[in-house]
C-alpha cells in the first residue's frame, strides 16, 4: 500500500474509548501505532489484520462461517459460528444477511415490494487463507459497489462489525446527523452516531453526534455515474465510519446484519426502489403544505391571537397555527391551561378563515390524571422495568394510580413523573387508549394534524445528579431517573457503548446510552422486547399509531410530523429537522437536511425556519423565510424565552415573506403533484442538483422542474451557482423568463427580490393565482407555465383530489390526472392536455398558458390547442419580444 505521510490508509479503530492508551490498546491484541501529524484523524490503535471468518461451508446461497484464527473480539465472546445468507427480492433487491437464528429482529412491518428493472446485482465470495469476504457486483458494468476485503467481520451478541470498501467518494445519507456537506468527506476517519437522543444538532462545528432518529441507509454513485443503495436493517444503537479508501467501517450492538443492496441504476430509481421496500411516503393534506406559524413560549391564547393576527393583516400567506406545549394545563396531554380559554372557539374561529391548526401532544403522560388512570383500567402498557426489585421504589409509592405496576416513571415537560406508552403492545390496548385520548380531546378541541415530539423518547436527567431541569420551581416532588449501572447491567452499560457515549467522553449530559431517555434495561410488550433493542423504533411505532388515530378521530388526511424517525417512518408522519439555532450555519444544514430526509423516505420535511434557539435577527429571518418557502413541512418556530420571529414583526421580513409565500401558493399545485407522485412512486420531492449532476446526463430521467438557489451567507446579495446540463429559465423577478444556459452564472439576489429560482426547459408546470390560503388559492382558476427544451418540447404532470379524504389505495382514491405536452416546431406550437385519470372532484378552470421562449408574436404562427387550432390574437393574448414570453388568455378560447 502506498501511504503519504501523515496518512495511515486503512485501519479499523480498537479503542474508540475516550480514554484508551497503549496498554489497553495491546491488551485487546491489537497494534498501536501513534500517526505524527494525524492529518486524517487515523485510529493509534488498529485491529491486526485477519480479523474475521473463514467459510466452513455452504449449500446453495447459505454459507456456514466459522470464527478463525484472526485476533478475537475485545467487547465479548466471538459467535463461532454464524450464517450467511443471500436472497434476491423481486428479481433485483439483493439481500445478504449475516446472523444467527433466533436473534432479536427489528419488529418493523416493511412491504418489501419491488419494482421492476434490468439491473441487477451479483454476490461473490473470496478468501484468502483463513478470512472470507464478499462483494456486491453490479452486472452490467462489473463494477463492484460493496466490497468486505477490508476486512474487520466481528459478530459478537453485543458487538458487530462490517466493513467496506466503497466504489467512489460520492456516498450520501447515514442519519440522522447534521451533515455539513451532502456529501461525505472521505479524507479522514469520521465517525457518526446512530442513537434516537433528543440532542439538538448542532452546526456550528463539524459534529458528529447522534440526533433525534436513526437512518442506515446510503446511496453512493459510481465513477460512471450510476448510483445504488444500501440499507442496513438493525435497530440498536449503532455507528458507522467514514474512513480513506473510501470506505466505511459499520458498527452495531445487537441483532443482526441485514443488508439491503439496491441497483438502481439513476438516483431516482435507487429511491423508488428503497421506498417500494420499507414502504412509500403518506400524502399531506393539501393544506399540510401551506405556511405554519409556531413557538413555544406563547404567554396565553391572547399572544397566539396577537401572532396570528399581525401575519395575517401584513398580508401573509398563513394556513396554520401551531400550539406547543404552552397550551397544556402544566404541560399535561390532553388538557388545557387557563390562560388558554377560549381555544376551541378561536380554533372555529380560524376554520372559518380557512386556516388549520396542529397541537403538540408528547408520548409521556403524567401518572396521576385521568388520561392515566383511564390508561390504567383500559390496561394500556407502559415502557416497564423488567426487574422492578432494584429500582425506583420509592417513586413508585407516590403514584397510587401506578400501584402495582412495573411501569418505568420518568421525568419530562409535565411537573410529576411520568409513563411512556408502549406502542409496540401487542394487544393493542395501548393504541386503542391512545387513540380515545385523542378522540375525546378533538371533541372539545378540533385539531387539524398533530405534531408528536419527544419520542426518542426523551427523559430529562436520567442518571443525572443535578439535573438542570430539576433546579426550577416546577419540579419540587421529582427525582430523577438512575439506570442500574452496577457494571453487570449489560443493557445500560454494553462493553462497547458507541459513538453516542464516546464522542462525549467525560461530559455526564451524554454519558450513557440511557442519557436523555430511559434505562436500557426496559422492556416492552410484557417483557417481549427489550428496550436496549427497540429504542431507535419509539418515534416510528408513536408515529403509526398517531397517523392512525388522527385519520379515525378527524375522518380526514391531516398531518403529523414526529421528532423521531427510522426507516419507513415517511409512510406515517413527516420530520421537521430539531432544535436548530438560529445561525446561518444552521440556514445552510437545514437544506442538506431535508435533501437527506426525502432520500430516507420523509419528503414531508423542514427545518425550524428563523432559527429555534438563540435570538434570530431580520436579515437571518428573512433568508430563512425565503428559503424555507421551498421546503414541504414550511414552519417559523422559535424557543422559549427568545423576542418573537414572527415575519411580522420586521416589516422587510414579512415583505419578503409574503412574497415568498405567494410565489409557494402560486407553484403549490406542482408541489401538490411532487407528493403525490412521492407517495405513489416513492419519489423524492427535493432534490439536490449535486447528486443530478454527478448521475451525469440523467437529469432527464427525474420529474424535476424547479431549481432553487437559497442565499445561505450573510450580507450576500449575489448568488453564485451552477445549472446543470439543461436549458434553464428565470423565474426570478430580475429577468423574468429569460433562457439562461447551463453552467455557473452569478445572480443578484438583493433581499428585496425573491431568491433565484429557475425552470428547466422541458418542464410544463401547473400553478394558481395564489391567495392567502391554501383552501382558498385551491379554488382559483389554473395555469400552466410551459418552459421548452432546446427542441422545443415541455412535459408535465397535474394529480388533483379534493386535498383530504384519506387515501386508502391510489387504485380506489378520487383524483384527476393531467399530462401536458407541449411541442413547437417551425410550423406551429402544439399543447395537448389529456386527462389519464377522472376523478369528482370539481376542478377550476385553466385560464392561463405562459410559454416561454416562444420565436415569434402569436400571429405569425399557428397555435393548436387539443387538436384544434385555436386563434391566438392580441385580445387574448400577449407578447414580449424581449423575454419571447407568450402569456395566453384562455377564457374565450
Ligand atoms: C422540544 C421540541 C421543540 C419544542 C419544545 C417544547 O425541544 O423539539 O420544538 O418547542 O420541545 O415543546
Amino acid at each position: 500500500l502506498c501511504v503519504e505521510p501523515g496518512i495511515a490508509g486503512p485501519r479499523i479503530d480498537c479503542l474508540p474509548e475516550p480514554s484508551g492508551n497503549q496498554t489497553v490498546c495491546e491488551s485487546r491484541g491489537c497494534i498501536w501505532n501513534p500517526v505524527d501529524n494525524d492529518i486524517d484523524g487515523a485510529p493509534w490503535c488498529y485491529f491486526k489484520d485477519g480479523v474475521g471468518y473463514n467459510l466452513a461451508s455452504q449449500i446453495g446461497s447459505t454459507y456456514i462461517l466459522r470464527k478463525n484464527n484472526g485476533p478475537r473480539n475485545p467487547w465479548g465472546a466471538d459467535f463461532e459460528n454464524i450464517q450467511l445468507r443471500t436472497s434476491t427480492i423481486g428479481g433485483s433487491v439483493l439481500n445478504v444477511k449475516i446472523g444467527v437464528d433466533g436473534r432479536y429482529e427489528p419488529p418493523v412491518d416493511f412491504p418489501r415490494e419491488t419494482i421492476s428493472t434490468s439491473e441487477t446485482l451479483s454476490f461473490t465470495t473470496a478468501s484468502s487463507d483463513d478470512l472470507f469476504w464478499f462483494s456486491v457486483i453490479r452486472n452490467s458494468t462489473n463494477r463492484k459497489i460493496f466490497d468486505t476485503s477490508l476486512g474487520g467481520l466481528i459478530f459478537s451478541d453485543q458487538f458487530l462489525q462490517l466493513s467496506t470498501y466503497l466504489p467512489s467518494e460520492n456516498m450520501y445519507g447515514w442519519g440522522e446527523n447534521a451533515h455539513q456537506s451532502l456529501k461525505h468527506n472521505f479524507s479522514r476517519y469520521l465517525t457518526w452516531g446512530m442513537l434516537a437522543r433528543d440532542q439538538p444538532p448542532n452546526s456550528g462545528n463539524l459534529d458528529t453526534m447522534n440526533l433525534y432518529g436513526v437512518h442506515p441507509f446510503y446511496m453512493c454513485l459510481e465513477p460512471d455515474g450510476n448510483a445504488h443503495g444500501v440499507f442496513i436493517f438493525n435497530s440498536n444503537p449503532q455507528e458507522v465510519t467514514t474512513a480513506p479508501g473510501p470506505s466505511l467501517i459499520y458498527r452495531t450492538i445487537g441483532g443482526n446484519l441485514d443488508i439491503y443492496f439496491f441497483p438502481g441504476p439513476t438516483p431516482a430509481l435507487v429511491t423508488q426502489q428503497y421506498l417500494a421496500f420499507i414502504g412509500k411516503p403518506f400524502l399531506p393534506s393539501y393544506w399540510a403544505l401551506g405556511y405554519q406559524l409556531s413557538r413555544y413560549g406563547y404567554s396565553g391564547l391572547d399572544e397566539m391571537k396577537q401572532r396570528v393576527g399581525a401575519v395575517r393583516d401584513a398580508g401573509i400567506p398563513l394556513d396554520i397555527a401551531v400550539a406547543d406545549i404552552d397550551y397544556m394545563n402544566r404541560y399535561k396531554d390532553f388538557s388545557t391551561n387557563d390562560n388558554w380559554a377560549g381555544f376551541e372557539d378561536y380554533v372555529k374561529q380560524m376554520h372559518g378563515w380557512n386556516m388549520k391548526m396542529i397541537p403538540i401532544f408528547d408520548p409521556a403522560v403524567e401518572a396521576d390524571y385521568l388520561p392515566f388512570q383511564r390508561a390504567m383500567s383500559m390496561g394500556a402498557k407502559f415502557i416497564e422495568w423488567d426487574d422492578y426489585s432494584q429500582v425506583q421504589q420509592d417513586i413508585q409509592k407516590l403514584y397510587p394510580m401506578a400501584k402495582d405496576t412495573k411501569i418505568m416513571l420518568g421525568v419530562v415537560w409535565p411537573d410529576h413523573h411520568v409513563g411512556f406508552p408502549d406502542f409496540l403492545d401487542s394487544t393493542g390496548k395501548t393504541q386503542a387508549w391512545w387513540r380515545d385520548e385523542l378522540e375525546l380531546y378533538h371533541s372539545k378541541l378540533t385539531f387539524d394534524g398533530i405534531w408528536i415530539d419527544m419520542n426518542e423518547p426523551a427523559n430529562f436527567g436520567t442518571n443525572e445528579l443535578h439535573p438542570w431541569y430539576f433546579d426550577d420551581n416546577d419540579h419540587p416532588n421529582d427525582a430523577p431517573l438512575f439506570c442500574p449501572t452496577n457494571g453487570s447491567n449489560q443493557w445500560d452499560l454494553p462493553l462497547f457503548q458507541t459513538h453516542a457515549v464516546y464522542y462525549y467522553g467525560g461530559n455526564q449530559n451524554n454519558a450513557y446510552l440511557s442519557s436523555k431517555t430511559l434505562c436500557l434495561t426496559g422492556v416492552q410488550n410484557n417483557g417481549s422486547y427489550r428496550f436496549y433493542d427497540v429504542k431507535n423504533l419509539y418515534g416510528l411505532t408513536e408515529a403509526i399509531q398517531t397517523q392512525a388515530a388522527l385519520m379515525d378521530v378527524t375522518g380526514k388526511r391531516g398531518a403529523v410530523v414526529s421528532r423521531s424517525t427510522f426507516p419507513s417512518a415517511g409512510r406515517y408522519a413527516g420530520h421537521w429537522l430539531g432544535d436548530n439555532t438560529a445561525r446561518w450555519e444552521d440556514l445552510r444544514t437545514s437544506v442538506i437536511g431535508a435533501q437527506e430526509f426525502n432520500l430516507f423516505g420523509i419528503p414531508y420535511v423542514g427545518s425550524d425556519v428563523c432559527g429555534f434557539l438563540g435570538q434570530s435577527n431580520e436579515e437571518l429571518c428573512l433568508r430563512w423565510q425565503q428559503m424555507g418557502a421551498f421546503h414541504s413541512f414550511f414552519r417559523n418556530h422559535n424557543t422559549l424565552g427568545e423576542p418573537a420571529q414572527d415575519p411580522a414583526v420586521w416589516p422587510s421580513v414579512a415583505s419578503a415573506t409574503k412574497t415568498a409565500n405567494l410565489f409557494r401558493y402560486q407553484y403549490l399545485p406542482y408541489l401538490f403533484s411532487l407528493h403525490f407522485q412521492a407517495s405513489q412512486n416513492g419519489l423524492t420531492v427535493v432534490q439536490s442538483r449535486e447528486i443530478l449532476q454527478n448521475a451525469t446526463e440523467r437529469c432527464e430521467e427525474i420529474p424535476s422542474s424547479i431549481l432553487v438557489a437559497p442565499v445561505l451567507y450573510q450580507g450576500a446579495v449575489t448568488t453564485n451557482l451552477y445549472l446543470p446540463n439543461d436549458v434553464w429559465y428565470s423565474l426570478f423577478d430580475y429577468k423574468y423568463g429569460s433562457q439562461i444556459d447551463a453552467g455557473y452564472i452569478i445572480v443578484p439576489s438583493p433581499t428585496t427580490y425573491r431568491i433565484p429560482v429557475f425552470v428547466r426547459g422541458g418542464s410544463a408546470v401547473p400553478r394558481q393565482t395564489p391567495t392567502t390560503t391554501t383552501t382558498m388559492s385551491r379554488h382559483n382558476p389554473f395555469e400552466l407555465l410551459v418552459a421548452p427544451c432546446q427542441m422545443g418540447r415541455a412535459v408535465g404532470v397535474l394529480y388533483w383530489d379534493d386535498g383530504q379524504k384519506i387515501v386508502d389505495s391510489f387504485d380506489t382514491h378520487d383524483f384527476h390526472q393531467f399530462n401536458f405536452n407541449y411541442n413547437s416546431t417551425s410550423s406551429g406550437a402544439q399543447l395537448t392536455i389529456s386527462r389519464t385519470r377522472k376523478g369528482t372532484v370539481v376542478l377550476p378552470t385553466m385560464d392561463i398558458i405562459e410559454i416561454f421562449n416562444y420565436p415569434s408574436p402569436p400571429n405569425f404562427r399557428s397555435f393548436t390547442l387539443n387538436g384544434s387550432t385555436v386563434n391566438i390574437n392580441v385580445q387574448s393574448s400577449t407578447y414580449s419580444g424581449i423575454t419571447k414570453t407568450l402569456y395566453i388568455s384562455t377564457k374565450n378560447l
